[in-house]
């Protein structure tokens, strides 16, 4: 959720600062996340579970949404625990003191080297395939490694191919079939302790079915580990729950979410008369993705006669890769015009030197005229941490607003940082 209104000068405000001022201050492009709206989504998973399940339960944020100190630093004051997907994702959690009992490391190839790291510093591994399981039952370890098991649920949803993760053509986690093979492996390491299975369908999904059908396919695998001798304290069914990006999407709410995933786990149970797993879900974009905005300035604009009008803003795929590489529709407002009446039908473009670069194609618009302020909702997920520095665009700002307070949280890139990793050989000098 987004705490916004609009002030008496007709300009919009986010977290109680005024966008205009902001980016007169912090300049453009500006990420602006809204602490409020981040703490209110944690809450809200808080309590849906605790409304829910009458057992234990843990909220990881799925760090991959938006990875940075300050982002980490709130979601583990809210009490989540971490889903971290690289070594770099593990060491900006660990930097801001995250509990290490509640990171857990993804990812299809974690290195050796991210694998010991992430087991020197006490997470817990969500083991993807057969390679990585050899290599931690191998690795010298002062007490057993604390080992996931992801599995490929077999569960299609719809949303964007890219972002599909629970069909059985997906590259990760075990397949069905090897699963009892994996229970087998585990019974005979004592390097190895399962703590428990874990499930993710896909990302920016609106439909509840899968989500309803997830835990009975769970529980099957968790009878099964049985047969191994092996005890599974913990089940996780992943992230997925989509937001608004636009007019008309129409999302399930968080409670709505859990209501189902919770209550289709206690039933599930019931039904096999198995105990309440501990339950775990890391929802990414849920949690953060509406509590941010982009605001950009406008630039110059072109009419091509009878077929459209390009308004150029100073960003575009770098900063939000969303609409470029999953066709994803944005909503837009005119933050220095709030109440002005849409004029024209018009396609925002970004900088870069390609033409795919367009953040949104015909919007309805206010009349812009350079140096309004054009602000992009719902992009505090998989826009920062998507963002490139594609034409050497120095990547923007953020900043956190928070009861009328703004505070940097990244700096704006400079042209010294696009040159810092750059070496010239000895040769071309
Ligand atoms: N757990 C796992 C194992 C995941 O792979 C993901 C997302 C999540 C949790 C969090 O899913 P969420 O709650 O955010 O839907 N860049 C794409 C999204 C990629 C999702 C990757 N995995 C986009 O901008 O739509």
């Amino acid at each position: 959720p987004l705490t916004a209104k609009v002030n008496d000068r007709d300009h919009l405000e986010v977290g109680g600062c005024d966008l205009t001022e902001l980016v007169k201050h912090f300049g453009s492009p500006l990420y602006v996340l809204d602490e409020t709206g981040l703490r209110t989504a944690c809450q809200q998973y808080r309590d849906a579970f605790r409304r829910y399940y009458p057992a234990e339960t843990q909220v990881l944020y799925a760090s991959k949404a938006w990875n940075c100190l300050a982002v980490c630093s709130i979601v583990s004051q809210e009490g989540l625990g971490i889903d971290v997907a690289t070594g770099g994702e593990l060491y900006t959690a660990l930097q801001v003191g995250a509990d290490p009992s509640k990171i857990y490391l993804h990812g299809n190839n974690k290195s050796i080297a991210e694998l010991e790291y992430a087991v020197k510093s006490g997470c817990t591994i969500v083991v993807d395939n057969q390679l990585e399981l050899q290599r931690l039952a191998q690795m010298n370890a002062e007490r057993p490694i604390r080992v996931m098991l992801r599995i490929t649920p077999g569960l299609d949803c719809h949303t964007h191919e890219y972002i599909r993760t629970g069909h059985l053509d997906s590259k990760f986690g075990f397949d069905p079939n090897q699963v009892e093979d994996i229970f087998q492996f585990i019974s005979q390491n004592s390097n190895l302790e399962l703590t428990g299975l874990h499930a993710h369908i896909g990302s920016q999904i609106f439909e509840l079915q899968a989500h309803r059908d997830l835990p009975s396919v769970m529980l099957q695998w968790v009878k099964k580990a049985a047969q191994y001798g092996l005890n599974v304290p913990e089940v996780n069914i992943g992230g997925g729950l989509g937001i608004c990006y636009n007019e008309s999407d129409d999302p399930p709410s968080i409670d709505e979410w859990v209501k189902i995933v919770a209550e289709s786990m206690v039933k599930a149970c019931e039904a096999e008369n198995m105990p309440l797993p501990k339950l775990l879900c890391e929802p990414g974009r849920s949690l953060i993705g509406s509590s941010c905005i982009t605001a950009y300035t406008v630039g110059g604009r072109k009419t091509v006669p009878g077929i459209r009008t390009y308004i150029s803003v100073d960003g575009g795929m770098s900063d939000n890769p969303r609409p470029i590489t999953y066709q994803s529709i944005c909503r837009a407002v005119i933050a220095n015009r709030m109440s002005a009446e849409p004029k024209e039908t018009v396609t925002i473009a970004g900088k870069h030197c390609e033409s795919g670069d367009v953040l949104i194609k015909d919007i309805s618009l206010p009349q812009t005229q350079p140096g309004d302020i054009l602000v992009v909702m719902a992009t505090g997920a998989y826009n920062y941490s998507m963002a490139s520095n594609y034409n050497r665009l120095t990547r923007p700002a953020a900043v956190l607003v928070y009861e009328g307070e703004a505070s940097i949280i990244l700096e704006r890139e400079t042209y010294a940082d696009l040159i810092r990793n750059d070496r010239v050989p000895d040769r071309l000098k």
